[in-house]
């Protein structure tokens, strides 16, 4: 977070589960269209925050699952854990504030009066939330008698009831929504309120971010029946929050759009931009095109042209060749390194391939030349493996940018970290 030193375009604070990731699309095309759009016109000057119910475990999990974009603030187990960075650096002071009137032990021997509640996973219970499922027709009645027993023991809980089956027992300081107001008036006190913040989400423990002042919301086209109706009850009026037409991530994209929160074209959306190359100086945007463009080769949904291979090698410094550091540790040149793709075209065609990049960040080193820093990941069938990229690029007169140099190393997290054969770029 430290990166931003004036105060963020946008503020992206979004639920995952059935928000973020849609579980009933197996290729995670909105995702990709969100990660391509936040990657190419966001992440240099705003910040994305994932708020999940998922606890570190569970969030973990899903991040190896799916193409999630590394967020430079999570906010875990329904706004009761708060870290930072890639480190997931904890924030103590939030923890502190959320022993007021709270006694975990309390909690669970009231809890276990009632035969309606199951205990959740083991890895779901954290010292400031308590987890079971519990029947539809039963949830009301259950929160109601729950919560004067806690009352009578002296404790100060908030149970919220989301997706139809779960029950969280924070403490009353705790949730997603308080979560979002102290993490505001932290960046505030710092001097870096976002000018805009849009929180997103789908069902009821997401309900409390729409409350907060001056947010934009969205909930996503398949919200949850107990987040609609909290909305109908509490938020009807207030323009600020749409129910969007689409769903999850495709419903984020929509509400950029409609707030006017900046550009909500992603670049997943445009079918054909080798073309634009010369107007385009932005160097962040040229390795989201080209990774796009590696994706679509090698499924064959390009078009296997001369064109395009020309295209791609006119971006290359030619005199002295550009060059290219294969995670193997092996230097080819960046022109030869073309060539060979050009032999990949459509061999993932009908396949499971995606490409993406996360965290692409641009420094100018000196005028006119460009560090970019990311990861590229790549999803063939069910592995995921991914490198730390950097590239160093040259503005040219009526070239636009020119590829000098790309070095690769195996990211930490690759899961088959030393098959180098099979990756190209
Ligand atoms: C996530 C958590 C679960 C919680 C639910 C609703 O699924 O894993 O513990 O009950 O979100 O907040
Ligand atoms: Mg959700």
């Amino acid at each position: 977070m430290e990166r931003l030193t004036s105060p963020p375009r946008l503020m992206i604070v979004s639920d995952l589960d059935h928000t973020m990731v849609d579980h009933h699309d197996p290729e995670n095309l909105s995702l990709l269209r969100f990660n391509s759009l936040w990657e190419h016109a966001y992440r240099h000057d705003s910040l994305l925050v994932f708020s999940t119910g998922r606890s570190p475990t569970l969030y973990k999990e899903l991040r190896k699952e799916k193409p999630l974009l590394t967020p430079d603030i999570t906010i875990m187990s329904v706004g009761t854990e708060i870290t930072y960075g890639n480190s997931m650096v904890p924030d103590h002071g939030w923890v502190d504030t959320l022993n007021h009137k709270w006694d975990l032990g309390v909690v669970k021997e009231e809890t276990g009066k009632f035969s309606e509640l199951t205990l959740q996973a083991e890895t779901e219970q954290r010292p400031h939330k308590v987890s079971f499922y519990v029947d539809k027709s039963k949830a009301q009645d259950v929160t109601k008698e729950l919560s004067l027993r806690l009352e009578k023991r002296g404790l100060d809980v908030k149970i919220i009831y989301s997706g139809g089956m779960d029950l969280d027992i924070l403490p009353q300081g705790a949730g997603k929504g308080q979560a979002l107001a102290y993490l505001l008036k932290k960046l505030k006190s710092e001097g870096r309120l976002p000018l805009n913040t849009l929180a997103c989400g789908d069902s009821g423990n997401d309900a409390e971010l729409f409350s907060i002042p001056d947010v934009y919301g969205v909930m996503v086209s398949n919200a949850q029946e107990e987040l609609l109706k909290w909305h109908a009850e509490n938020a009807k009026d207030n323009p600020k929050v749409i129910h969007a037409k689409e769903r999850c991530a495709g419903g984020i994209i929509q509400a950029v759009g409609e707030f006017k929160l900046g550009p909500n074209l992603s670049p997943r959306d445009v079918s054909d931009f080798l073309e634009c190359r010369v107007e385009n100086v932005n160097p962040g945007h040229e390795v989201v095109k080209f990774f796009l463009f590696y994706e679509r080769w090698r499924r064959g949904e390009v078009e296997n042209s001369e064109a395009y291979i020309a295209s791609l090698k006119a971006s290359c410094v030619s005199h002295p060749g550009g060059v290219f550091v294969h995670p193997s540790g092996a230097e080819k040149s960046l022109v030869d390194t073309i060539d060979e793709l050009r032999k990949y075209h459509g061999d993932k065609q009908g396949k499971k391939f995606r490409v993406w990049v996360d965290q692409v960040l641009a420094t100018e080193t000196n005028h006119g030349t460009w560090n970019v820093k990311f990861d590229k990941w790549e999803q063939s069938g069910d592995e995921h493996r991914g490198c730390t990229t950097t590239v160093k690029f040259t503005a040219k007169e009526g070239e636009g940018l020119v590829w000098e140099r790309v070095e690769q190393t195996w990211s930490e997290e690759s899961e088959l970290k030393k098959d180098d054969s099979s990756w190209i770029i």
